[in-house]
């Protein structure tokens, strides 16, 4: 595999990562398993030990550690207002994780939504895009669900054809978790335009791999989760500017009742918000400019690129494997998230991730809470898909330590 130059200082970025140096079973610890969180520099981990060494302490009050809590936070907000393209802090609400912000944010929408309105969501998505929305079926809301193709590609037609007048939201994931496939979400902002419903885009899979603008993109809500880029284990949700102030969350008395902050019920977790502004300053560490902004995008940039060779590989060398399947689209497009599906034949994934972590590789099985995808291609029943994906430290010694033990698995050599 040909690593461009350009690239060569990005794995070296491991050495920042403390628990890359694990061993595991004599062999050092490959960690192909960041969609479903990734290792953390020690930047982000200083970040969370300085604040409980320094400033722990309450917000809004009237002495140095308060005040300076109150500044960490705010500044989180605005360097995640940059890692997305968003306005600034005032659009950056935190929370628990992606899945409890929005089924806080679905709770509210669904107050201003009437019997009859129409909510569309996907087959692709995760059920933290999907149950929530789902749930307002109690509330008489008709919730339509866009099918997949057998690549794990949306239908698009099918989503023309469900779009309508009385659709109030569309609710879709930017990157499927399961599949690899990236959603055309421009496409769908012109469609959900049209009919003037509000888009919500669940980029939790999307962040780590690509650049975000979300003012270009024209969405009214989009999610992520800080755990999956480098960060600590924080949800995050954007809103487009004004728009929250209109949706009736769930707010107690002792809460700030308008944007960012009415959707944060009770105590952030300040220490693991300082850890979010270090995820973002250590990704605008990979790139150049003159802005933060343009740091953090050549930097995504970078990063997406050099993931993309590993992923197209590890996705060409894995169809080569006799007994192989690989699901999700192919590589061609460089809109793919290199996060790579597939199942052996007469081989259950618990038993090949078993076997995986025998030769250190951590991989994961089964339907990742992407349960409809994983159904509707009717792997359900089967134990899911066994899971790899790449992360920025991924390196071409290690894709090729997984190739070949899957190499192995199937010759009945790891057993
Ligand atoms: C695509 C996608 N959406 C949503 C989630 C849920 O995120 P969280 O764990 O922050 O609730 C995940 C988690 O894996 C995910 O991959």
């Amino acid at each position: 595999m040909n690593i461009d130059s350009k690239y060569r200082d990005i794995p070296e970025r491991r050495k920042e990562f403390p628990s890359l140096s694990r061993m595991h079973n004599g062999y050092p610890l490959a960690f192909f398993d960041g969609p479903g969180g990734t290792q953390v520099p020690q930047a982000v981990i200083d970040a969370v030990v300085s604040y409980y060494c320094t400033c722990n302490s309450n917000t809004h009050g009237f002495f140095v550690t308060t005040n300076e809590s109150d500044m960490i936070l705010e500044k989180a907000r605005e360097a995640v207002a940059s890692f997305l393209g968003a306005s600034g802090g005032r659009n950056i609400s935190f929370g628990h994780n992606m899945t409890t912000l929005n089924y806080t944010l679905s709770r509210g929408i669904g107050k201003v939504l009437l019997p009859g309105d129409e909510i569309l969501i996907t087959q692709l998505d995760h059920e933290a895009n999907r149950g929530p929305w789902l749930a307002l079926r109690e509330e008489g809301i008709q919730v339509r669900e866009v099918e997949i193709l057998p690549d794990g590609t949306l239908d698009y037609d099918d989503f023309r054809d469900k779009i309508n007048e009385n659709t109030r939201l569309v609710a879709m994931g930017f990157s499927s978790n399961a599949l690899g496939t990236v959603n055309d979400v421009s496409l769908v902002r012109g469609l959900t335009h049209k009919v003037g419903a509000w888009l919500l885009v669940d980029a939790v899979h999307y962040a780590p791999h690509f650049p975000i603008d979300v003012n270009s993109l024209g969405v009214d809500f989009l999610l992520c989760s800080a755990y999956k880029f480098y960060g600590t284990h924080i949800g995050i949700l954007y809103s487009r500017e004004g728009l929250l102030d209109r949706i009736p969350v769930y707010t107690l008395r002792t809460q700030e009742q308008h944007a960012p902050y009415c959707i944060e019920t009770g105590t952030l977790n300040h220490a693991a918000i300082a850890g979010v502004k270090a995820a973002v300053d250590f990704i605008a560490s990979f790139g150049s400019g003159g802005s933060f902004r343009e740091k953090i995008v050549s930097g995504m940039d970078r990063i997406g690129e050099f993931e993309h060779i590993l992923g197209k590989e590890i996705y060409k060398e894995l169809k080569g494997i006799k007994g192989v399947e690989v699901a999700g689209p192919g590589f061609d497009s460089d809109k793919r998230v290199p996060t790579v599906s597939f199942t052996m034949e007469g081989m259950d994934p618990i038993e090949i991730c078993k076997l995986l972590d025998r030769r250190g590789i951590c991989a994961w099985d089964g339907h990742f809470y992407a349960i409809r995808p994983i159904e509707v291609l009717g792997l359900l029943e089967k134990g899911g898909v066994t899971r790899v994906g790449v992360s920025l430290y991924n390196t071409p010694e290690e894709v090729q330590r997984l190739l070949e033990a899957v190499a192995d698995i199937g010759k009945g050599k790891l057993r």
